[in-house]
């Protein structure tokens, strides 16, 4: 079933399967019930009717947010109430299309030790809830906090019972949030979906790339990267900075990015590029928001770091990708065209990748491709242009 939103859809694998329970993750504020209200919308205009249970906002809250998103309420019923039992009454006697629990920690059966929002009431309501989801061939959405450590009422414990698992992230001084897959049974876990929080709620982004990337300038430091996220190419912008370090070890932050893949990256520049960055601090950041966990990054960040190093921007409209070995070497990546294609689409002139990527003859997107096999090639091809002085032997 589609719930009219691509981006969900997207996330889901396709759209809502029938008879699932699918849990909405994310911090307080961060845009559940904004997201979970207008699915209700689409649903109830395309499908048929859907039962909005707000455990968390009195109806006229929940009424004053369907105004400010548009929502007419046809169809949607709305039921203020916490009583799982008798949630599950109203429920068999509607029989409706599609039913959002806002949200489980609110939730309590009687009989059920605990109150509302403990491990054991939110474990109980959710096989509750399961089992009428299979029962009836219903799909239940469940909004979910997520404690400060990442978790939604204890580790892990819900997310074993219910067949698909949402994060929704973003930033606080961001509008732009991220709903992530992390487990679900009927597709693929790693897509993503990009929204914008507007006055009127939340709007899908298509083109996230230009999100990521702010635009496409090349300051000096910055290095745009195509990386997967699930099945889709998305164009990232990875900032360095390198400054003087004061006493003591040098410091390596990472913001979106492993710290460890830094200290690995950083080990591999010194080593095999004559970098030094032994006085220097090092920090980098994956700007909007994003997290790459992507090997495919490594030599993004590299270059991103070397740019600041030599205070120069790389040349204008590149883009990097390519997995850095320990010996220097750049290794070949999944997926290089879908990548290339990316770059190709919102108008970059070149890429700097692993020679070892397969391509066909008219896989290069009309893009300049700068095939690297080893990091100082690879600085060396991504500074070309404006020469200078260097400092650093290219192999
Ligand atoms: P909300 O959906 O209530 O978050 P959650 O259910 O995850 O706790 O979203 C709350 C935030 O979203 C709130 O700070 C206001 C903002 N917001 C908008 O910017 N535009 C809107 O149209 C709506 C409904 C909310
Ligand atoms: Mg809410």
């Amino acid at each position: 079933m589609s719930l009219g939103i691509a981006e969900f859809d997207r996330v889901l694998g396709g759209g809502l399967v029938p008879g699932s329970l699918v849990l909405l993750g994310g911090e307080p504020g961060i845009g559940k019930s904004t997201l979970l209200l207008q699915v209700c919308s689409h649903v109830a205009r395309d499908h048929g009717t859907v039962v909005y249970v707000s455990g968390e906002e009195s109806p006229q809250q929940v009424r004053l947010r369907a105004e400010r998103l548009g929502v007419s309420g046809e169809r949607i019923l709305l039921l203020a109430e916490t009583d799982l039992d008798a949630i599950l009454q109203h429920l068999e006697a509607t029989a409706p299309m599609l039913v959002v629990v806002d949200s489980i920690q609110t939730m309590s059966l009687d009989g059920v030790t605990g109150a509302p929002g403990s491990l054991s009431q939110v474990r109980e309501c959710t096989v509750a809830l399961m089992r009428f989801a299979k029962q009836r061939t219903v799909s239940v959405l469940l909004a979910g906090h997520v404690t400060k450590e990442g978790a939604i009422a204890g580790p892990g414990t819900l997310e074993h019972i219910v067949d698909v698992v949402l994060y929704m992230e973003g930033e606080r001084h961001s509008a732009y949030r991220l709903v992530r897959g992390v487990k679900n049974r009927f597709g693929s876990t790693d897509e993503l979906g990009v929204f914008e929080m507007v006055a009127n709620g939340l709007v899908e982004v298509e083109n996230a790339s230009l999100v990521f990337t702010g635009g496409k300038g090349h300051a000096i430091g910055s290095v745009i990267v195509p990386v997967l996220e699930g099945s889709r190419p998305l164009l990232v912008e990875i900032q360095a900075l390198t400054t003087p370090a004061g006493f003591g070890p040098p410091r390596r932050v990472a913001n979106g990015f492993d710290v460890n893949r830094l200290l690995l990256i950083a080990a591999v520049l010194t080593k095999r590029a004559r970098m030094r960055l032994s006085d220097q601090d090092v920090i980098v950041n994956v700007t909007g928001g994003l997290r790459i966990a992507e090997p495919a990054a490594d030599l993004g960040v590299a270059l991103a770091i070397v740019s600041s190093l030599r205070d120069r921007p790389i040349t204008p409209g590149l883009v990097v990708f390519g997995e850095l070995g320990l010996g220097g070497e750049v290794r070949g990546v999944s997926q290089p065209v879908r990548r290339l294609g990316e770059a190709g689409r919102l108008g970059f002139a070149g890429c700097v990748l692993p020679s070892e990527s397969k391509l066909g003859a008219s896989d290069g997107q009309g893009l300049q491709l700068l095939k690297v096999s080893s990091l100082s090639q690879a600085v060396a091809r991504a500074f070309e242009r404006d020469g200078g002085p260097s400092g650093e032997p290219a192999d």
